[in-house]
């Protein structure tokens, strides 16, 4: 049978296909920090040769930032827009990593092997499984099962500035029956999953000034206004007692979820003491009367990523700082609009500040939630053809992190997406030591070619 080549071809290059993976991970395409932009660039041409050495119709796309990739392919059948990103987050803190970040290497764990460096799960090996699956299916066959484009982006973790205009600007090429994106993760050990919500994101970061200098704390402790404590006031002021998140008008437009998808949701069995122990704690601690996966996948958040303010270094210092800032982010649900929430938030703030100090905002991003229907017929196609790679049924999941793509696809595009993705809780993305198992490397090639053969039909 057609398909049990492919994935016999998959199998038998399972070691190229690491060496290949490492190659782009040895790359370090930090979207974010300016110094890094030039490798930025290199994994995109990376990328590039690497698909036309398949026989992809591949180039780079300037952008106003860092390159996009655009890939073609000759196929029959129906037309598939796949997405991933090939830049990562920065590794500090460099001293937290065993090993280091750009120089991948395959660990033998209690759990088996991984991947380990930095993009192994985010985004890098997940990209490569469609590209692997792709290669193999055009060495088995010649050809591929379906009209296969790719599209991939430089500046996913850096906010996308250049994805909008790249989107309208290219619509046509864009255009596909479904959008395919690798970029989830899997439901715990060896579920599969397809991602049918994703949360949106509001990035705010405010910065307090009372006084005009940095003062004694015993000279003008006392009289004089300490922009900490009126930060640390109005942070405090954010939720109330039961989790609830205080800024006016936050939960206009959420609805509670639909029966059908609460009843699947319930039926995952998630236990919220497994997955906080698994990162030293216990006490789930979102809103009072919500489930672990409500409070992860379906209910808006208010968080602070980051505070500052005052004396931070060794020893002590007896200072009243001019200054105080936060960083806070806000994890949006469908019908919430972030640029309407932003307006409210930085008016309840302002709202709670004394005369004699001032705020002054920045922005760190502001994306929609996205909610897929199921109705498109490529997600029952997906669900089998997924469960028949792995030992469990595939589910229809929700996702508490964020990917913009999705919903500009939808809106921009009329797209729907399917988010398929084989990352799991402990691949440690963001932080130091992040790996990718092998396994998921190896399955999510599998995978994709079941999804395309499926597709194909
Ligand atoms: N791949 C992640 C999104 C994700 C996170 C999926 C957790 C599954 C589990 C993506 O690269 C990411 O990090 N997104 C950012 C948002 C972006 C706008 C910086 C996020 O969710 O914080
Ligand atoms: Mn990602
Ligand atoms: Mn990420």
């Amino acid at each position: 049978m057609s398909l049990d080549s492919v994935l016999a071809r998959v199998d038998a290059d399972l070691n190229k296909a690491t060496d290949r993976l490492m190659a782009l991970l040895r790359i370090p395409s930090i979207s974010t920090d300016p110094a890094y932009s030039d490798h930025c660039d290199a994994a995109a041409d990376w990328l590039v040769d690497d698909l036309r050495s398949i026989g992809f119709d591949a180039d780079k796309r300037t952008t106003s930032g860092h390159p996009m990739v655009m890939a073609h392919g000759e196929g029959s059948g129906p037309h598939v827009m796949f997405y991933g990103h090939y830049d990562v987050q920065p590794v500090d803190p460099l001293d937290l990593w065993d090993s280091p970040p750009f120089e991948p290497a395959i660990e033998d764990t209690p759990k088996g092997k991984v991947i380990r460096g930095r993009g192994s799960s985010d985004d890098k090996g997940q990209l490569m499984t469609f590209v692997e699956a792709c290669r193999a299916w055009k060495a088995v066959h010649g050809s591929l099962p379906a009209k296969v484009s790719i599209f991939f982006e430089g500046e996913e973790e850096s906010g996308s500035p250049s994805l909008v205009p790249f989107m309208e600007a290219n619509r046509e090429e864009l255009t596909a029956d479904v959008a395919l994106i690798c970029d989830t993760g899997l439901f715990g050990e060896s579920t599969p999953a397809i991602v049918t919500r994703l949360r949106g994101l509001l990035g705010e970061e405010l910065t307090i000034t009372g006084p005009n200098k940095d003062l004694h704390s015993g000279m003008y402790g006392g009289i004089a206004r300490n922009p900490i404590r009126v930060l640390a006031k109005i942070i405090a002021s954010l939720h109330d007692a039961s989790g609830r998140i205080m800024v006016p008008g936050y939960y206009d437009g959420v609805e509670e979820l639909p029966p059908k998808i609460a009843q699947q949701w319930n039926d995952l069995g998630f236990e919220n003491a497994k997955f906080l122990g698994e990162v030293g704690l216990g006490l789930p601690a979102g809103e009072d009367g919500r489930t672990g996966l409500e409070m992860i996948w379906s209910r808006p958040t208010c968080e602070v990523n980051g505070i500052g303010g005052g004396y931070q270094g060794d020893g002590f210092k007896t200072v009243l700082p001019a200054k105080a800032s936060a960083k806070i982010s806000f994890r949006l649900v469908p019908g919430q609009d972030p640029l309407k929430l932003r307006e409210s938030f930085r008016a309840f703030v302002q709202s709670q500040l004394p005369d004699d100090c001032t705020v002054a905002f920045a922005s760190h991003g502001a994306s929609a939630a996205s909610e897929m229907s199921t109705d498109h017929p490529a997600f029952e196609k997906a669900r089998a053809a997924l469960s028949a790679e792995w030992p469990n049924e595939a589910a229809f999941v929700g996702c508490g992190g964020s990917i913009p793509i999705a919903g500009h696809f939808k809106q921009i595009l009329g797209m729907d997406a399917m988010l398929i993705g084989f990352g799991k809780d402990d691949d440690q993305i963001h932080s130091p030591n992040e790996k990718y198992d092998l396994s998921s490397f190896h399955k999510g090639i599998r995978s994709w070619v079941r999804v395309l053969d499926a597709l194909s039909k």
